[in-house]
C-alpha cells in the first residue's frame, strides 16, 4: 500500500485527486492538507501525525516552491501538479531531489491526451517553420501562460530554431496583441473565460497549408489516470522527473 497525502485537498483538483486515491486499490489516503479547512493545515502538521510515502501537490503557484523545498528536505516523495514554477525553481528542485535522493515528479499536464498533443507538436516542429500556441483555460486560473503551453514550447524549441521564419517586422498597436514570445520565437496566447477547463491548440503554418493540433479537457477526471500513474512511479523511485511523457511508454 502506498500512503498518500494530498496537499490542496479542498481545491478543484485536490478534491478529484482525493476521490481517485480513495478508489485506487493500492493506495491509502493518509492526509488531506489544505490551508482552507483541511484535515491538516500544513505539510509539517501532517508529517508529524502520519507516515507519508508520496505527497501529491495541487495548491497554487505562490505555495508550490516552498512546499516542494519542505518535502524534499524532509524525505517526502512528491508528485507536483501545481503550475507556476519558474525554470530556475525547477532546476533548483531537480538539484535538491538528486542531492537528497528523494523522488520528485513535476508535470505541467497529467492528461494522457495532452501529453500526446505535446509529443505530436514536437514531431511537427521539424517540418514547419512557423507555429504559435493558443491555450484556453477557466478564468480562475492564476498563472499565464499555462505550464502546458510552456512545456509544449520547450519541446518544440528542441526541434526547430525559429518559429517566425519569413514574418515581416511587426508593430503592436495594442500591447500584447501578439501574445508572449519565448522559446525560439513561439508566440503564446492565453485565453481566460468561464466554460473552459483546459484546452490548447498548436497552429503550424507553411506555404499553402495550415495544421492544428488540439486537445480539450472536458472535466478534471481526465488528469487522474496520469496522477495515479505518477504516484505509483514515484513510490518506487528516487529520481527527479519533469513531464509525464518521460514515464509513459
Ligand atoms: N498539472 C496538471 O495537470 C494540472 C491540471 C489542472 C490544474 N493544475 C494546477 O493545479 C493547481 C491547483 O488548481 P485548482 O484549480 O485545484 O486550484 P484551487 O484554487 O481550486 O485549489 C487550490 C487549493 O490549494 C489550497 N492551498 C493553497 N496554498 C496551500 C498551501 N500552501 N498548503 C495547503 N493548501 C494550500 C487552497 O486553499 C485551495 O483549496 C494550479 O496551479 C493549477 O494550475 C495542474
Amino acid at each position: 500500500m502506498i500512503n498518500v497525502a494530498v496537499c490542496g485537498a479542498n481545491g478543484k483538483m485536490g478534491q478529484e485527486v482525493v476521490k481517485a486515491v480513495n478508489s485506487a486499490e493500492d493506495m491509502t489516503l493518509v492526509a488531506q492538507i489544505d490551508i482552507f479547512n483541511g484535515q491538516f493545515a500544513t505539510i509539517k502538521d501532517a508529517k508529524n501525525s502520519v507516515k507519508i510515502d508520496v505527497l501529491i501537490d495541487f495548491t497554487q503557484p505562490a505555495s508550490i516552491y516552498e512546499n516542494a523545498l519542505y518535502c524534499l528536505n524532509n524525505d517526502i516523495k512528491m508528485v507536483v501538479g501545481t503550475t507556476g514554477l519558474s525554470d530556475s525553481q525547477i532546476e533548483e528542485l531537480k538539484k535538491l531531489s538528486e542531492e537528497k535522493s528523494v523522488a520528485c515528479l513535476i508535470a505541467p499536464n497529467f492528461s494522457t491526451g495532452a501529453v500526446l498533443m505535446m509529443k505530436f507538436a514536437q514531431m511537427a516542429s521539424k517540418y514547419f517553420d512557423n507555429a504559435e500556441i493558443i491555450e484556453l483555460h477557466h478564468n480562475q486560473k492564476k498563472d499565464a501562460p499555462s505550464g502546458t503551453a510552456v512545456k509544449t514550447a520547450q519541446m518544440m524549441a528542441e526541434a526547430n530554431g525559429d518559429f517566425t521564419k519569413g514574418n515581416c517586422p511587426e508593430k503592436e498597436t495594442i500591447e500584447g496583441s501578439r501574445g508572449g514570445v519565448a522559446y525560439n520565437n513561439i508566440h503564446i496566447h492565453s485565453v481566460r473565460m468561464p466554460g473552459y477547463i483546459a484546452s490548447q491548440e498548436v497552429l503550424f503554418g507553411a506555404s499553402g497549408q495550415v495544421m492544428s493540433i488540439r486537445h480539450d479537457s472536458m472535466n478534471r477526471e481526465c488528469y487522474m489516470a496520469g496522477v495515479l500513474l505518477a504516484t505509483r512511479y514515484v513510490s518506487e523511485s528516487n529520481e527527479f522527473v519533469y513531464g509525464l511523457d518521460n514515464i509513459m511508454n
